[in-house]
């Protein structure tokens, strides 16, 4: 698609973007699957966010802990990798430059339109395909074995069956060296925000046994993920983990006089090192999973 078209779609009514994303709006909204509202109405706080230390370092960690199992390229075909939930396609573009054919699944217009922007600047649009639908219709959208890599990063959050998705993503999965990452919010991890951030004592205490926290980006309430849960829940989908991570164990809790900006190089070697060990994963504020599909085209 020309620039120009793709600009103009960007400041188009929600309901022409759709369309032209080769959506599926309308039974989208049918079915209420328009998952989270939050996203859509203000996808812009949501790229500020990533713009920040924090926001850098989880997307910087989690994109090199991918790149560490990617599969060998094959000669012959270009490698395909599809981003759910995709939000701001900064990790979708990050794998374009890279030279995957990345396809990007959101249910918010807002964010593939920024995505779409993001790809456009960093020249890679060509390699980008937006796709408007909702991830609990993933089994519906793609012919098995279609993708060498799925990012499933902060989505299973928001949605309602987050062991579905995994089960309908794994079948995606091209064949035995395919990889999936999935990155979710750790429980642990908003104990420790809670108590140390805050000082929230109380709240701490109830996420202990919870499985809900609250977002503080929009407010919103958010899917909170235990070690142990995660493990059986990857299991159950027919994945197998070859590598847990975690991803941001300190820098959420860095007094002021270590600069996060300054610092960032620093923060972000020490954060690498952190979230390779076994004993930090849990506690990091998110949890990542490297998994092949245990069979092919399961
Ligand atoms: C926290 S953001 C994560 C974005 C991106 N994966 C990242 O790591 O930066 C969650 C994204 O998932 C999308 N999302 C939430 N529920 C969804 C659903 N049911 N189907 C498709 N996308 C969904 C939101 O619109 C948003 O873009």
């Amino acid at each position: 698609m020309h620039r120009d078209a793709i600009l103009l779609e960007i400041s188009a009514p929600e309901t022409r973007v759709a369309r032209k994303l080769g959506s599926t709006f309308e039974s989208c909204m049918k079915t209420g699957s328009q998952a989270d509202n939050r996203f859509e109405n203000d996808a812009e706080k949501y790229a500020a966010y990533l713009q920040t230390p924090e926001g850098r370092l989880r997307l910087d960690l989690a994109c090199a802990n991918v790149q560490e199992y990617f599969p060998a390229r094959q000669e012959s075909n270009y490698m395909c990798a599809l981003d759910l939930g995709c939000g701001t396609g900064a990790a979708a573009v990050t794998l374009a430059r890279l030279g995957f054919h990345v396809t990007l699944l959101d249910s918010s217009p807002a964010m593939l339109d920024i995505a779409q922007r993001a790809a456009l600047e960093a020249s890679v649009g060509g390699q980008i395909t937006p796709k408007y639908d909702d991830v609990s219709r993933l089994r519906n959208l793609f012919n098995l074995g279609s993708f060498d890599v799925i990012l499933c990063h902060n989505v299973l959050e928001y949605v309602d069956d987050p062991g579905a998705v995994l089960s309908d993503a794994a079948r995606l999965l091209r064949n035995s060296s395919a990889i999936l990452s999935v990155l979710v919010r750790s429980q642990a991890g908003d104990v420790l925000k809670a108590a140390i951030q805050t000082g929230d004592l109380a709240a701490a205490d109830d996420v202990l046994t919870s499985d809900w926290g609250q977002e503080s980006l929009y407010g919103g309430k958010v899917r909170l993920f235990a070690l142990d849960k995660m493990r059986k829940l990857m299991k159950a989908a027919s994945l197998k983990v070859i590598a847990e991570r975690g991803v941001r164990i300190i820098a959420d809790y860095l007094p002021p006089k270590v600069s996060r900006s300054a610092e960032y190089d620093r923060i972000l070697e020490l954060e690498g090192k952190l979230g390779r060990r076994a004993e930090f994963v849990a506690s990091a504020r998110y949890m990542q999973f490297l998994a092949h599909p245990l069979k092919d085209g399961v």
